[in-house]
């Protein structure tokens, strides 16, 4: 088994008590405000609240107490200029910083009622449930139809019998079925970017995720290709809750309902799509929308 695949191999994290959780919450320092929104945030589904998150490397802090709430079944766009900390706080919802040397994470981070950095928590099913895309495609050295099935059989999503069936179904889904369909057992480094991509959505998409984060996934396709991708978000939103990283403030309006600038390392504002781009509440939105800031 390579390394790559292995954190997908798990059984789900039991069942945790939420006033436990809450009581945990308070006394890792949540505010009361925070605990409620948390709460709230909870009961919607498995939206992601993130209360007090701060990132430290080495010495230097980049996130700097960031609370905010993805709602469940809504898209959020994280928009700020390069280097303000998204990949850094989208990173630190699935633990992707976890056993980097030098990284220092404190504050809540939860799922639905989970706290993601409880000690309990098994991160490899969170992996599971909070999936990821990045601006790189990075498919697994396996063949195309193992890239897709493999951890959804290991999860026991999937039997060998209906393996086959269902992964046509999800390439269908993506769009990628008859460009694959005959060389399924092929790697699948020969596709080109746009389709990599793809496939690494239908792979993320298998494993029945809560969460999709979602790292400037278009950045680097053509036009069609993004706009299959952005397509596919707008019809995910009802299944899970989005999260995407966007420098295109046009990309941010298309598929976003809500949406949260960072500056900084902290949230200047979150509002509704409409809202932040029409009336932002806040000076710096509207100068980062107009192009004054980044
Ligand atoms: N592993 C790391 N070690 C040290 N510093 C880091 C590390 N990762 C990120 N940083 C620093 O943290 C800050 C935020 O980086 P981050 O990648 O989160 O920005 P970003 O908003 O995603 O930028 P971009 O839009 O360019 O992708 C930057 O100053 C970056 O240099
Ligand atoms: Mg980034």
């Amino acid at each position: 088994m390579i390394a790559g695949v292995n954190r997908f191999l798990v059984p789900r994290f039991p069942a945790v008590n939420e006033r436990a959780r809450t009581v945990e919450a308070v006394a890792a320092g949540v505010s009361a405000a925070g605990a409620s929104a948390l709460a709230r945030t909870a009961r919607a589904g498995t939206g992601v609240a993130v209360d007090g998150l701060r990132v430290r490397f080495g010495a230097r802090e980049v996130v700097h107490g960031v609370t905010v709430g993805f709602h469940a079944h809504r898209v959020t766009a994280l928009i700020g200029p390069t280097g303000c900390g998204k990949t850094t706080v989208l990173r630190a919802l699935n633990r992707l910083h976890d056993g980097r040397p030098g990284v220092h994470i404190s504050g809540s981070v939860r799922i639905g009622d989970e706290e993601v950095y409880d000690p309990r928590a098994d991160v490899r099913d969170l992996r599971r449930r909070i999936g990821m895309l990045f601006q790189r495609p990075n498919p697994f050295p396996l063949s195309i139809r193992e890239n897709i099935a493999l951890a959804a059989r290991i999860h026991g999503l999937w039997s060998r019998q209906d393996a086959a069936e269902r992964t046509e179904a999800i390439l269908r889904e993506v769009g990628l079925w008859e460009a694959v369909r005959d060389r399924l057992g092929q790697a699948p480094f020969l596709l080109s970017g746009g389709q990599q991509q793809l496939l690494c959505l239908a792979r993320a998409l298998a494993v029945e995720p809560d969460v999709l984060l979602l790292d400037e996934p278009t950045s680097s396709l053509d036009p069609g290709t993004t706009a299959r991708i952005e397509e596919l978000i707008s019809a995910l939103r009802d299944k899970m809750t989005i999260i995407i990283v966007t420098h295109n403030l046009q990309q941010a309006r298309r598929v976003a309902d809500e949406v949260c600038l960072l500056l900084d390392g902290e949230v200047v504002e979150q509002a509704p799509a409409d809202r932040f781009f029409q009336a932002p509440a806040d000076e710096r939105s509207r100068a980062y929308v107009d192009g004054r800031v980044g």
